[in-house]
């Protein structure tokens, strides 16, 4: 991947939308709908995740990583006791391909106890209270982009099939002595419904809507989340709505982190263009597959993810 040659378009940015409820909500609706469409990327400003909220969740991240190794290691996959937390490395020594350039806490959201029972004390509360706030504004999210589908408010039956199930990942990219030479994240584009990201000023995530504008940078913006279009919901929205390819470049001066939030369907759940879009006459352009299945193959092939649910 070459994220910072030249077919990088600095003059292109994805939209910032500004959700604050003194703006014509009818406006905001249509600008998430249009991002989503046309970029599958848009950063919200005034979103209602409180700022404060955020600069907890990036301390606590710091203090997470700032833990001693043999601290770190007791919530790795072997170590953790439950398969809901996982912290590891992309460049350990150990690891046959050391590609990418990151240091990660995976934290599955099963029930309060459990997360306050398995997760770091060091960043569990402020990942808590961050996941909650984050969960309204996913709602808010989904209710419009479906509004514009036709497809009525999302009730309880439709909210556990769009975010079922809720993972936040704690992302650590430390200072890269050749960071030439690797990436932070490889080019990939996430099988979530929809992600939501904090990032800090460092910089690095770049995104490549549809080929057309080369890599683009998602300039950090204080108090920001960063929204993407998972490849579940470009499925379910019968590829109405684009899950792009992005990627982190590794830092020779910098430490990064970033915090996403994945809202994805749970994994027994099977997912498929939605049936109120069909019933209008639109051909499935995908079909219908068991998530856990979709995710399985992710991890083999992260590039075409959607080419092997999608109708030749
Ligand atoms: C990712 O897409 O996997 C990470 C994004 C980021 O760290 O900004
Ligand atoms: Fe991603």
């Amino acid at each position: 991947m070459s994220m910072t040659n030249n077919k990088v378009v600095p003059q292109e940015s994805i939209p910032i939308i500004d959700m604050s409820n003194n703006n014509n909500c009818e406006e905001v609706e249509d600008a998430i709908c249009d991002a989503a469409e046309k970029w599958g990327f848009f950063q919200v400003i005034n979103h209602g995740v409180p700022i404060q909220v955020l600069e907890d969740m990036k301390d606590a991240t710091y203090r997470f990583f700032e833990l001693p190794a043999e601290e770190k290691v007791k919530y790795s996959k072997e170590n953790s006791g439950t398969n809901n937390v996982s912290y590891g490395s992309s460049f350990s020594p150990d690891a046959k391909k050391a590609s990418e350039w990151k240091d990660y806490l995976s934290l599955l959201y099963v029930s309060e106890d459990e997360a306050q029972a398995t997760w770091p004390r060091a960043c569990r509360d402020e990942a808590l209270e961050y996941m909650k706030k984050t969960k309204a504004l996913a709602k808010r999210l989904l209710n419009a982009l479906m509004k514009r589908l036709n497809v009525n408010e999302i009730d309880k039956t439709k909210e556990s099939f769009f975010m079922g199930s809720i993972k936040i990942n704690l992302n650590y990219y430390p200072i890269c002595p050749s960071p030439d030479l690797t990436v932070g994240v490889g080019r990939h584009s996430d099988f979530s419904t929809l992600t939501i990201l904090l990032q800090d000023k460092t910089g690095g995530l770049y995104v490549r809507p549809d080929g057309r504008h080369g890599w683009i940078h998602v300039l950090p913006i204080h108090g920001a989340l960063m929204i993407n279009i998972g490849d579940a919901l470009q499925i379910m929205s019968n590829g109405r709505y684009k899950s792009i390819e992005h990627g982190v470049t590794a830092n020779g001066s910098k430490n990064r982190i970033s915090v996403p939030i994945f809202i994805n369907p749970r994994l027994s759940d099977v997912i498929g263009p939605l049936p109120q879009i069909l019933a209008r006459g639109e051909k499935a352009k995908y079909k219908n597959v068991l998530y856990s299945d979709y995710v399985k193959h992710f991890y083999g092939k992260p590039h075409d993810g959607k080419l092997t649910v999608q109708y030749a």
